[in-house]
């Protein structure tokens, strides 16, 4: 799906990504965790275009980003990416439903019910986002994402806002997704989070020191591996 090469992306003087190279496959769950600043949230906003001054090539099936100007990657970014974030990025004074149809015109209200239904929302449909749990408004940032059809979801850090139990109902939401072919490129700092995945790229001094495949195993020995990486990356960094 995403063939990736960056020679190097830079803010300024900074260095953030250099020598990074991967490719994801459609229909994979990956987890991407690293240090705080070192460069998750760039490498996702490289991912749906927004950021777009790198050296290097990303390829998303047939399309290559680089070439594409800022016009393209915003029309790229509509119709073939779903984003969500930490702090949902609702709008305060509209109603749940109007915040799923914002930006999304060519769905109808039937299609929110049956997403927000599919998401064990429906009671709140008319409710004021105001009013909502942190749970429930991961649950409608995650409708407003995927309502038209998309079948790619990049998350920064979904789960970052919510308490343990609430972020466990959004990974089982993203697990169900997963299951039914989505394909999910999430940043978390947490391995219990992480262990959702079915395969964990850990970003470190630019690129990807480990990239290890979690697939067929059950959730606690995913969890041991990525405390395992966890553990080598940072001893070897001590
Ligand atoms: N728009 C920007 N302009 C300048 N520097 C930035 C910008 N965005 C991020 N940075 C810097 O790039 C580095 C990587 O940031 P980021 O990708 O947000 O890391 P992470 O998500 O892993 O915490 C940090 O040092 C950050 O301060
Ligand atoms: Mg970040």
């Amino acid at each position: 799906m995403y063939h990736i090469n960056i020679i190097k992306q830079q803010y300024g003087e900074l260095t953030v990504l250099s020598d990074l190279k991967t490719s994801i496959n459609e229909g994979e769950f990956v987890a991407i965790m690293g240090e705080s600043g070192s460069g998750k949230t760039t490498f996702l906003n490289i991912l749906s275009g927004i950021v777009d001054e790198y050296e290097g090539e990303i390829s998303y099936f047939d399309a290559p980003l680089q070439t594409l100007n800022k016009k393209q990657l915003t029309e790229f970014r509509g119709k073939e990416i779903g984003m969500i974030f930490q702090d949902f990025q609702l709008i305060d004074f509209l109603n749940v439903t109007e915040n799923i149809l914002l930006g999304n015109d060519h769905s109808s209200v039937e299609q929110v019910n049956e997403m927000l239904e599919k998401l064990g929302i429906l009671d709140i449909k008319d409710k004021s986002v105001l009013k909502c749990s942190g749970g429930q408004l991961q649950r409608v940032a995650i409708a407003r994402a995927l309502i038209s059809g998309k079948k790619v979801v990049l998350a920064d850090e979904p789960t970052a806002s919510l308490d343990s139990k609430s972020g466990r109902e959004i990974m089982e939401i993203l697990k169900m997704l997963h299951e039914e072919g989505l394909s999910i490129i999430m940043i978390t700092h947490s391995p219990s989070i992480a262990s959702y995945a079915s395969r964990l790229l850990y970003l470190y001094d630019g690129h990807f020191v480990s990239d290890l495949q979690l697939g067929d195993k059950d959730q606690s020995s995913r969890l041991k591996d990525i405390m395992d990486v966890v553990g080598e990356v940072y001893e070897a960094n001590l």
